[in-house]
């Protein structure tokens, strides 16, 4: 009798959790830092869908964009802390993470072009480079894609001269750093939510990134000059805090990586579009003087930039350096 009565008890409550576990999605809170009008903004918002679709409601995604939940320095705390468990934070913001060799992304000129960059981000390399994320408590799911950097300041910005004794705004990388040294300006690491402001006071007198970001935060509004100087990459990583993520059932994981290749496959179909279509609204809207370098100019920044290459092997390693080389002179 007492074995029938407790088998009894149990199937109930295995039946009340089950039901209260129908009720309660997994919450995944997606953070980050640019406009819902972006690739990156777009792709969290196409993941959201995706993923809930994919679990049947058992996940319920939950993006914060423009830095409303936690700003550059933050998010990635909080990610370790398990207060969010996804951020897709700028390859250019890991160095502080003590993952340097991140900044291999930041260096000038290091991808000739974008089938260059997926060779290796999708390839071993850019595999490799996620796996150092785990002994930090992340697991990297995905490389998204923000194109080519170009340069913004109050005055003409054409010949590397141009830049010295500017404050010109960098993300938090020592590479970024090296790369405006080298030009002659004074590098100042900002928090992205606080660059708008920050040119419009300013506080730094110029910035780099690439259309998508100039014109979703407004920043031509309070720039005079920008060049097309495609001198440098953004792209981003999709990463989730690993302990949470080991700790999900293994057919959500699954459901929920399927959603994240659909949904990178989506992001980097339109990032290159969105920033077209962000160069063309900055010169329509006029308020800044849009200038294309000549080939020359080209070869004179080149000259400037590319030993940063050289300058930063300490910190990333020589051996990467080598390796990207290799990879994008295929
Ligand atoms: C920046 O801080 O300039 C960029 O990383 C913002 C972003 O995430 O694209």
């Amino acid at each position: 009798m007492k074995l029938k009565s407790v088998l009894i008890a149990l199937s109930a409550a295995a039946c009340v959790t089950s039901t209260a576990w129908a009720q309660a999605p997994i919450v995944i809170k997606f953070s980050h830092v640019v406009a819902t009008d972006t690739p990156k903004g777009q792709a969290a918002e196409r993941f959201k869908q995706l993923a809930e679709k994919a679990t049947n409601g058992r996940v319920k995604i939950e993006v914060y964009p423009n830095s409303q939940l936690y700003k550059d320095k933050e998010e990635m705390e909080a990610l370790q802390l398990g207060a969010v468990q996804m951020l897709a934070p700028s390859l250019a913001k890991f160095g502080p993470l003590g993952v340097k060799e991140f900044e291999v992304f930041d260096l000038p000129y290091i991808f000739p072009n974008k089938t260059a960059l997926y060779n290796v981000t999708e390839g071993p390399i850019g595999k490799g480079l996620l796996k150092k994320l785990e002994g930090k408590g992340i697991t990297g799911l995905a490389y998204w894609d923000n194109g080519f950097k170009i340069m913004s300041a109050n005055k003409p910005l054409r010949v590397p001269a141009d830049f010295k004794g500017l404050k010109m705004r960098i993300q938090s990388s020592k590479v970024l750093d090296a790369q405006m040294r080298a030009l002659g300006a004074n590098p100042q690491v900002l928090a992205f939510s606080e660059v708008y402001q920050a040119l419009q006071t300013g506080v730094v007198d110029g910035t780099e990134n690439p259309p998508s970001n100039m014109y979703t935060q407004k920043m031509h509004e309070v720039q005079k000059n920008l060049t097309v100087s495609n001198h440098g990459y953004l792209g981003y990583a999709v990463i989730v805090n690993k302990k949470f993520w080991d700790g999900l059932p293994a057919d959500i994981r699954t459901a929920l990586e399927g959603a994240m290749k659909e949904a990178t496959t989506y992001e980097k179909a339109i990032a290159q579009r969105d920033n077209d279509m962000a160069l063309d609204a900055i010169k329509k809207a006029g308020k800044t003087q849009v200038y294309n370098l000549s080939a020359q100019e080209q070869a004179e920044w080149r000259k400037v930039l590319m030993p940063v290459q050289k300058q930063m092997e300490d910190r990333i390693g020589k051996d990467l350096i080598t390796a990207i080389n290799k990879e994008t002179s295929k």
